[in-house]
C-alpha cells in the first residue's frame, strides 16, 4: 500500500505474541495501519525506509508517537463474558452454581426484556471494558432477541469489536417459566433472526460484530433446541458457545441424561466445530481432548469464576502441551472481575495451585499435579493471540496483516504501581505490566486502527 494511504502510523514499544512461547518485543516500531484498520506494515529502525516512512507520516499529520515509558500490547479478548450480568458483580458468590442460577442470574437476566434497561447497562459495560483494555468480547446476552441486538448495537458504537449471542434455553424442568424460549422452534427461529438482523445493523458492513449460536448449556436445553441449533450452525457458519463439562453437578448431569460427557453430546448434536468455543472444560477427559482437537474447537478459560463453581482446576498446562486452542474469559459475573489482566494472573495462580497442591496435611509428592504451571509469557499469549486463534480470526497479534486492536499502557506518573528499573529486562518489563497493570494506566485503546477509548 502507499505510504500515502495510511490511516495511521503508531511509532512506538510493544509486546506481542505468536505463540505460547514465543514473544516478540519491538523497540521503536513504526506500526502502519491501513483504511480498513488493518497491520499493513511494520517497520523497524534498522530498516532502510523508515526514516522516509516516519518523515511523511508526520508531515502529513498521522504520526501517533509514544512516549518512553508508554507500552503497546495487543488488546485483550475476553472469550466468555455474560453482559446482563454485570449489575451482579461480586453478588452471591457464596452460593452454588445451581443456587446463584436459580436465585439470583436467571431473575436478573429476565429484566432485560426491559429494552430500556438493557441500553442503560450494556453501555455501563462496554465503556468500562474497553477502559479495561478488552478490544473484543464474546457475549452470552439475554433470551431476547432485541435487548441482545442493542448490545450489538452499543459496540457499534463505542467501537468494541465483539460476538454476540442471543442465549437459547427451553427446557422446562430447568429454565423458570418467566425465563426461557416458549419452545425449542421458537428458540431456533430467534437465534436464526437475530443472526440476520445483528449481521444487518447499519455500521456493521465489515463485521465488526458477528453472531453467536449460544445454547446456554445441556441442562438448560431440550434435545430438539441443540440439534436445531446444530443445523443452524451448519446453515449458517456463526460461531457457536456454550458451557462445557463446568462443575460435578453440570458434568454428572450430562452424563446421567445422554451416557456421554458434554463434549460428545454436543458433537451427536452437530455443535462441535473450529467455530465452538467452549467455556470452562474443567471436567474433560482425554477422549474429550482428542475430540475438539479433532474437531479444533476453543476452549474459553475461567479461571476466577472457576475458584467459586467448578469443583476443580482447569488442566491448563496439560491443554497447552496438547495444542489445544485456548483462550481466556472473565465469566462475569460467576468471575467478580472485568479486567483480563485479572484473568491472566488468576490463571498462573490457578495453574500454581494444581501444580503445588493446596492441603497441607498431604506429603509434598502427594499433594499436587507436578508440570501444571503456566507462566506470565503464556498468561499473555491466552489474553491477545490464544483468543484470536480461538476465533479464527485476524486479532490478537501486533503482526502484519491482523488487525490493528490494541492498548496503550503509561508505566509513568503518581498513580502508577507500575515500577521499571534501569536492570529490567525486556522480559522483566512484560511482566510487570501483566502482574501490575491497572486501569488507569490503559492511556489508549484502538480497534480496528481507531482510538476508541
Ligand atoms: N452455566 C449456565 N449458565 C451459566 C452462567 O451464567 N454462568 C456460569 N458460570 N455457568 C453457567
Ligand atoms: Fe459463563
Amino acid at each position: 500500500m502507499s505510504i500515502n494511504h495510511f490511516k495511521v502510523v503508531v511509532k512506538g514499544q510493544a509486546y506481542s505474541a505468536s505463540s505460547p512461547d514465543n514473544i516478540n518485543y519491538m523497540n521503536d516500531a513504526l506500526f502502519c495501519i491501513d483504511q480498513n484498520g488493518y497491520i499493513s506494515d511494520i517497520y523497524m529502525p534498522q530498516h532502510s525506509k523508515y526514516s522516509e516512512i516516519m518523515g511523511i507520516a508526520h508531515a502529513k499529520g498521522y504520526l501517533h508517537e509514544l512516549h518512553s515509558g508508554q507500552y503497546i500490547l495487543p488488546g485483550f479478548i475476553d472469550l466468555h463474558i455474560h453482559a446482563p450480568q454485570w449489575p451482579n458483580l461480586g453478588k452471591a458468590l457464596d452460593r452454588p452454581l445451581e443456587q446463584w442460577l436459580q436465585q439470583y442470574t436467571f431473575p436478573l437476566e429476565a429484566r432485560y426484556k426491559d429494552l430500556d434497561y438493557a441500553q442503560k447497562i450494556y453501555h455501563h459495560l462496554v465503556k468500562t471494558l474497553l477502559t479495561h483494555g478488552t478490544t473484543t468480547a464474546v457475549y452470552f446476552a439475554t433470551v431476547h432477541r432485541e435487548p441482545s441486538l442493542e448490545l450489538g448495537k452499543i459496540c457499534l458504537e463505542l467501537g468494541q469489536r465483539a460476538l454476540i449471542g442471543k442465549v437459547a434455553m427451553d427446557d422446562v424442568d430447568n429454565c423458570p417459566s418467566y425465563y426461557r424460549d416458549c419452545s425449542a422452534e421458537h428458540g431456533i427461529s430467534e437465534t436464526r433472526r437475530f443472526i440476520r438482523e445483528l449481521l444487518e445493523l447499519p455500521g456493521n458492513e465489515k463485521g465488526r460484530v458477528l453472531p453467536v449460536i449460544t445454547p446456554r448449556f445441556i441442562p438448560c436445553c431440550s434435545d430438539e433446541l441443540l440439534s436445531g441449533l446444530g443445523e443452524l450452525a451448519q446453515e449458517t457458519g456463526c460461531h457457536i458457545q456454550t458451557h462445557c463439562s463446568e462443575s460435578d453437578w453440570e458434568h454428572n448431569y450430562v452424563i446421567e441424561r445422554y451416557g456421554v460427557t458434554d463434549c460428545q453430546a454436543l458433537y451427536n448434536h452437530g455443535l462441535m466445530t473450529h467455530k465452538t468455543i467452549l467455556a470452562h472444560c474443567n471436567h474433560i477427559n482425554d477422549g474429550d481432548i482428542s475430540l475438539i482437537k479433532s474437531v479444533s474447537a476453543g476452549i474459553a478459560h475461567c479461571p476466577l469464576s472457576n475458584f467459586y463453581f467448578a469443583n476443580s482446576v482447569f488442566p491448563l498446562r496439560q491443554s497447552l502441551n496438547k495444542n489445544l486452542n485456548i483462550g481466556l474469559g472473565s465469566d462475569i459475573s460467576a468471575g467478580h472481575s472485568p479486567s483480563v489482566f485479572e484473568a491472566c494472573r488468576h490463571a498462573i495462580t490457578a495453574s500454581k495451585a494444581l501444580n503445588d497442591g493446596v492441603n497441607s496435611q498431604l506429603p509434598p509428592e502427594l499433594r499436587g499435579c507436578p508440570e501444571s504451571s503456566v507462566s506470565f509469557r503464556e498468561a499473555f499469549w491466552l489474553a491477545t493471540g490464544g483468543g484470536g486463534k480461538v476465533l479464527d480470526l485476524p486479532i490478537g497479534q501486533l503482526r502484519e496483516g491482523y488487525l490493528f486492536d490494541a492498548m496503550v499502557i503509561d508505566t509513568t506518573g503518581d498513580e502508577s504501581d507500575i515500577n521499571i528499573r534501569d536492570d529490567d529486562t525486556t522480559d522483566d518489563i512484560l511482566q510487570k505490566l501483566i502482574y501490575t497493570t491497572h486501569r488507569n494506566n490503559i492511556c489508549e485503546v484502538w480497534v480496528n486502527g481507531d482510538k476508541v477509548s
